[in-house]
């Protein structure tokens, strides 16, 4: 019997609805699977708890949860915390701490209904973004000089550290042989003249060591036009955490929008827990009446399973999304459904359980 403990923070707006669903789903897996079972702690740090505690999470969290398998995390943000607040002092702190290098997002159309992009299927738009995880232009760097006067000058650098950079791209050279795939490093050395070079030299570098793997190199305007255009080109895609960020909500958009999109932020080195969270916001617009897409947040299972090497229940997870979606009956409404966040998740945890 292989137990995981799982971290549990749900966060804000809809993280705690969408997490529900996506613990609901593992609590049918360890019915089901009588060699997995699950331990839950849950963690109520967040904006709520910053503004009756004045901190978002606790001094010693990383500490509280450095002994957990993984976090479950749902969204932190909501109106009446600064952004760079609720980002910084939670997600990034944990992302940093735990050096979760590695952003994986998936960009996987299920089905050809779920795009906006005229004429393109499952087949054209099925890829990874394997983005950098804890430096680049979310290091921190920077200076905010002769505030408030005229003369005002606020600096941010982007960080290219040698072992940085280079990990993230082996990370991804090693995917791609793995999978049979070929690889796509997306930067822009035209304009970024120490940072995006120095990354293209090392991918070309890395690369020598990867005769086996195709590759391409693309800037970033380009790229962009080509995941809307020519979403066919890429099968394994690395870049930088700014662009990453940037091209993977464009990778949601062609896919279905946020109520679909996945991440996770992996620590390949399993020295500290890896973490599994929905691309999307805490979506204060809609939070609280039940009409937050559950989907993403259960795809993030789906991740998780990978991570613990049952990539049986990955598929699995996958392939309901898709048999649900398909069927097209229980849905939310920003997939043009009457469904609540909780039918829909019951829906699916049923379709999962009677897929077996
Ligand atoms: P958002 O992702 O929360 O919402 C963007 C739009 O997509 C909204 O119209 C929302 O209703 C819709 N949407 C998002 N998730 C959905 C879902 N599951 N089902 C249906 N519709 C969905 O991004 P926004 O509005 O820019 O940010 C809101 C707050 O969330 C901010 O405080 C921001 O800082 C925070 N945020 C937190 C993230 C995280 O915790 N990882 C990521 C992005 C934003
Ligand atoms: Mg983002």
């Amino acid at each position: 019997m292989k137990k995981h403990k799982i971290a549990l923070i749900p966060g804000d707006g809809i993280g705690p609805e969408v997490v529900a669903e996506g613990v609901k789903v593992l609590k049918a897996i360890e019915q089901a699977d009588e060699n997995l079972s699950f331990e839950f702690t849950e963690f109520p740090w967040g904006c709520e708890y910053y503004l009756e505690n004045g901190k978002m999470m606790d001094e010693d969290g990383l500490e509280q949860l450095k002994d957990f398998d993984v976090i479950y995390l749902g969204a932190v943000g909501y109106p009446g915390v600064p952004d760079h607040i609720s980002l910084w002092d939670l997600l990034l702190k944990i992302r940093k701490g735990f050096d979760q290098y590695v952003n994986l997002r998936p960009v996987t159309l299920l089905n050809p209904s779920l795009t906006p992009l005229k004429n393109k299927t499952e087949k054209d738009i099925d890829f990874l973004v394997i983005r950098e995880n804890s430096e680049g232009e979310y290091a921190g760097a920077g200076d905010w000089l002769f505030k408030g006067k005229p003369e005002e000058v606020a600096l941010q650098t982007g960080v290219f550290s040698r072992k940085g950079t280079e990990r993230i791209i082996r990370y991804a050279f090693e995917e791609a042989r793995k999978r049979k795939k070929t690889l796509t490093s997306i930067s822009k050395a035209n304009a970024l003249n120490y940072s995006m070079v120095f990354w293209d030299e090392v991918f070309e570098e890395v690369s020598k060591e990867y005769p086996d793997v195709g590759t391409y190199s693309y800037l970033v305007d380009a790229a962009s036009m080509f995941f809307v255009m020519q979403p066919e080109r890429f099968e394994i895609v690395v870049t930088s955490n700014l662009f990453g960020d940037i091209l993977t909500d464009i990778g949601a958009a062609i896919t279905g929008g946020m109520g679909l999109a996945t991440g996770a932020n992996i620590n390949p080195d399993r020295e500290f827990p890896s973490m599994f969270e929905p691309v999307h916001g805490s979506a204060p617009d809609i939070s609280g009446k039940g009409l937050a897409n559950p989907i993403a947040a259960i795809w993030s299972i789906a991740q998780m399973m990978d991570f613990f090497g049952e990539e049986e229940w990955g598929k699995q997870i996958v392939t309901t999304i898709k048999k649900l979606i398909d069927e097209g009956e229980q849905l939310t409404p920003d997939l043009g459904g009457k469904a609540s966040t909780e039918e829909l998740g019951s829906h699916f945890t049923n379709l999962l359980i009677e897929g077996l």
